[in-house]
């Protein structure tokens, strides 16, 4: 079974002052997809402590897949998009291009969104944004397509077998 770990960027959320209700709509969407969580975190908006939480991931291999919530957008504090830069060897675009490109038939401020993906090591780490109604929206777009992903990435698939 594929492997997945969570992390929510959110000020608020890691002080407790507001509930986390985008980390626990990714499980239900993982866990319905077949994907079991192996860990769920919630952290500051702090580049440092993000970067270093996804290293040890994927250094570790914990996780197949490392899905994100929260940070893409402009905010001076967001630094999702900064942090996955920093630890990704090779970066996915076409997973980001597909969600903005996607959720532009909800609303138009998905162009606001700085989501990034890409591979370090054996996990893909992808970015969502941080609301709950946008995570669903993102996340039930591209989740059918990332088994194949893993597998390629993994070793466990050699090509695409497209009919
Ligand atoms: N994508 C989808 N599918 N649905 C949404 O409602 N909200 C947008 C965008 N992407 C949205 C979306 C908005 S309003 C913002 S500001 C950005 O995501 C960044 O969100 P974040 O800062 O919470 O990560």
């Amino acid at each position: 079974m594929k492997r997945i770990a969570i992390i929510t960027s959110s000020d608020t959320g890691y002080r407790g002052e507001r509930e986390d209700v985008s980390g626990p709509v990714i499980r239900e969407i993982v866990e319905a997809n077949g994907y079991q969580v192996v860990s769920q975190v919630i952290l500051p908006d702090e580049l440092e402590q993000l970067s270093a939480a996804m290293k040890d991931i994927a250094d570790q291999h914990r996780a197949d897949l490392l899905l994100t919530t929260g940070g893409t957008g402009f905010s001076p504090r967001d630094s999702m998009p900064e942090a996955t830069r920093a630890v990704i060897e090779r970066e996915a675009p076409g997973i980001p291009e597909a969600m903005r490109a996607y959720s532009a038939q909800y609303t138009k401020r998905a162009m606001l969104s700085r989501a990034v993906a890409g591979i370090r090591k054996s996990t893909l780490i992808i970015n969502l944004p941080g609301s709950p109604k946008a995570v669903r929206e993102c996340l039930e777009f591209i989740i059918t397509e990332l088994g194949h992903g893993i597998e390629i990435m993994t070793g466990q698939a050699h090509d695409c077998a497209r009919k």
